[in-house]
């Protein structure tokens, strides 16, 4: 059904390397769209970028933290019609033990840089009128868990942020929304300071939300509606994923 396709519409996704963004570039490029994929990682980004189909995409690597880094992936960028706000980072850490450099780290690539991005690229008329721009916020947003508190806070920044963008951007019929997803099985939850937490947690997690863990592409199919002509009314809002 053509409202559903992307056959029109050029997407970049940072986080691209792993994951749900990795996930999300291939399901994008399969719904007929082009997409120009980021993330630090040369190899794994290379593994999504030949998991592609049809032809047009573009990759490049960046540490989107450092700022001339950031420049040089903006240069490379064609128009979009789309972006996917993947990048992103976990770590989770008693509010106890909190420093001045644990809040920068978590609050640099989970919110400073969607924001700087995406401001970067309006101010560069790199977005294009009618495009649908999606950030990655959390369940913990609204159910804290232990340790959580710098994650979920970068994350709920994120979610104002995103709200206020579409609120300003509506004339020009740039859509903005948040995807608010509960725990997805990726090399995110995978990593050694994560797993002591979720053995315990996990438990009471599966209690909470019945539907269970995710896998990438329950994210990727809720990504494709918001890219698509389909979700045209949609703006400023944010979904949950995973159930409640
Ligand atoms: N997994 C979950 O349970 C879950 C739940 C809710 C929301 N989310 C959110 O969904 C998004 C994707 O998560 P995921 O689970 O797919 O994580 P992931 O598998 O760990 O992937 C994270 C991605 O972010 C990239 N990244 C991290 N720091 C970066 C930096 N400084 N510059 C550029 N790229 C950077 C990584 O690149 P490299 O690997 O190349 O370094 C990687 O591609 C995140 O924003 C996360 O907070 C995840």
């Amino acid at each position: 059904m053509k409202i559903f396709s992307l056959s029109d519409k050029t997407i970049l996704i940072t986080g691209a390397s792993s994951g749900i963004g990795k996930e999300a570039s291939i399901f994008i490029s399969q719904a007929g769209g082009t997409v120009f994929i980021t993330g630090r990682d040369e190899e794994r980004l290379r593994e999504t970028f030949d998991r592609l189909e049809g032809a047009g995409h573009g990759m490049k690597t960046a540490d989107l933290t450092v700022e001339r880094e950031m420049e040089a992936l903006i240069g490379e960028l064609p128009p979009l019609n789309g972006i996917v706000h993947c990048a992103g980072i976990v770590g989770p850490l008693p509010v106890k033990f909190i420093l001045q450099e644990h809040i920068d780290r978590m609050f640099s690539i989970n919110y400073i840089v969607p924001v700087n991005l995406t401001g970067k690229l309006l101010r560069k008329k790199k977005i294009v009128e009618g495009a649908s721009i999606l950030f990655m916020s959390t369940i913990a947003t609204k159910n804290p868990y232990f340790g959580g508190a710098l994650y979920s806070g970068s994350k709920a920044a994120l979610e104002a942020y995103a709200k206020t963008l579409a609120l300003e951007q509506v004339g020009k019929g740039i859509r903005a929304n948040c995807l608010m997803a509960g725990l997805v099985d990726t090399p995110m939850i995978e990593s050694p300071s994560e797993e002591a937490m979720q053995e315990e947690a996990l438990e009471r997690y599966l209690k909470r939300y019945p539907l269970g863990v995710g896998k990438p592409e329950d994210v990727a199919g809720a990504i494709l509606y918001f890219l698509s002509d389909a979700s045209t009314w949609v703006s400023g809002t944010t979904l949950i994923l995973g159930g409640e």
